[in-house]
């Protein structure tokens, strides 16, 4: 049991997904209903503006803003994107949310969509999550039959369809504008706004892209009020609560919903178990593999997005990645960048030349073959990757200039000794 309010896992159960029936007796689809009777779409807004919702995507934008984006005068129809791609190495809470507690980011879908008026939603699901998928279907279909999707939504006149989509499975398929390409059946290249998708978006209608976790807290802010919101959080500027996921070198791997602002030490030594018996903490990635190295000396950071920022990392997706001493970072690193070099879709010289670039650097260097002038040439290449077309570079980049910050001397050892001394 957790010590900490839990929301979004209010109902979680080992290995039993809550059913609607579940979570209709503990609340659930009555933040929909007082929306549908009592709310104007600027009044959701303005209720999800001052509980200070965050995005749990990535970049931590505020949901409300990206809704009023949405101009008043749009055209129809509109769509909102529920993203659970997840493709980013190390990310699975979505995956955990789905299988706990479905119906409360259908509700959260439901009264988003209302918020925008969107007629249609989809939730873009990475491929090899074929059960979530599954989930989410069987789960939608009883949500219509109780009246809480489909035409004419609890008798108002708000009507909604939800569809799931498989995504291609490709890493840059989560990106929000390549992901509209993806969905309209083109190549899945980003889309440099402006326009935005929420002026222009899907089929040149207004869209709006959120992360599922992001959609989940909507109906809790609705139904318990932006200072209970507020109130969750251990920091002022990130409020509520945040899936982490942590894997690695840890006793306890797992996915807990902590308060936003919870001490990254905090969560690996105490919900995550410490580290394995005979393992020290090293590094670890905080925030999923597109974040930097984060070292011993910082581990006592909060976990929320400003709080990271100052330290000069990213919260990013709360995916918390623990490597040992026992563990190669020259090794681990070279694994990323050969995912990202795969994943880069192709569209700008610095992605698609560089990362195939560094990643041969880095084998060289891991396989005993390294020279000190590629180091030098690394840290040069991981600073063009900011001229790169949308975030994937400089993600991509981020452990491996944080690799050359944190650690430079297991890089000029591996050079040294001609080998992986880990080996
Ligand atoms: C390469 C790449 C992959 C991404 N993958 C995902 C993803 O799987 N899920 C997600 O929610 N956001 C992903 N994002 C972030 C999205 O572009 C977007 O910011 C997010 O879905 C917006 O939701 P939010 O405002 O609720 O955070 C990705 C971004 C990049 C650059
Ligand atoms: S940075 Fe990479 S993934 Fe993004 S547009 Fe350029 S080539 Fe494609």
């Amino acid at each position: 049991m957790s010590r900490y309010p839990q929301v979004l896992f209010q109902n979680r159960k080992l290995k039993r997904i809550n059913t609607l029936e579940e979570y209709c007796q503990s609340g659930g689809y009555q933040a929909l209903a007082d929306v549908l009777r009592e709310y104007t779409p600027q009044g959701v807004c303005a209720a999800v503006q001052e509980a200070g919702l965050r995005g749990r995507g990535g970049a931590g934008f505020p949901a409300a803003k990206k809704w009023e984006s949405v101009p008043a005068d749009g055209a129809f129809p509109r769509f909102l994107v529920a993203n659970s791609d997840e493709m980013e190495p190390g990310t699975f809470k979505d995956r955990v949310l789905i299988h706990a507690e479905p119906h409360t980011i259908i509700e959260g879908i439901a009264i988003a969509a209302y918020t925008i008026q969107a007629s249609k939603a989809f939730i873009f699901v990475r491929p090899n999550y074929e059960g979530s998928a599954a989930i989410l279907e069987r789960e939608i279909k009883r949500a219509e039959e109780a009246g809480y999707l489909g035409r004419r939504i609890l008798g108002s006149d708000f009507s909604l369809e939800i569809i799931v989509h498989l995504s291609g499975g490709r890493y840059i398929c989560g990106e929000g504008t390549a992901l509209l390409n993806a969905l309209m059946g083109k190549r899945p290249n980003p889309i440099k706004p402006p326009p935005y998708p929420t002026v222009k978006g899907l089929w040149d209608r207004p869209t709006v892209v959120n992360n599922i976790e992001t959609l989940a807290n909507v109906p809790h802010i609705i139904r318990n009020g932006p200072d209970w919101f507020k109130g969750l959080s251990l920091v002022e500027k990130s409020p509520g609560t945040k899936l982490f996921c942590v894997s690695g070198k840890v006793k306890s791997p797992g996915c807990f919903e902590l308060p936003m602002g919870t001490p990254l030490r905090e969560i690996i030594e105490e919900h995550a178990g410490g580290l394995l018996e005979g393992s020290e903490f090293k590094a670890c990635l905080p925030g999923g593999a597109s974040t930097r190295f984060l070292i011993p000396e910082q581990l006592d950071v909060r976990m929320d997005f400003d709080s990271m920022g100052e330290i000069g990392h990213r919260m990013g997706t709360g995916a918390i990645i623990v490597f040992d001493q026992k563990t190669c970072l020259v090794g681990a690193t070279l694994n990323l960048i050969q995912f990202f070099a795969r994943e880069s879709c192709g569209w700008c010289t610095p992605c698609r030349e560089g990362l195939p670039y560094l990643r041969d650097l880095l084998w060289r260097i891991e396989n005993g073959e390294g020279k000190e002038e590629y180091i030098p040439t690394i840290r040069s290449m991981c600073k063009d990757m900011w001229n790169s077309f949308c975030a994937l570079a400089p993600g991509a980049a981020s452990p491996v200039e944080s690799l050359l910050t944190y650690f430079e001397d297991e890089v000029h050892e591996h050079i040294v000794q001609r080998k992986c001394p880990f080996q």
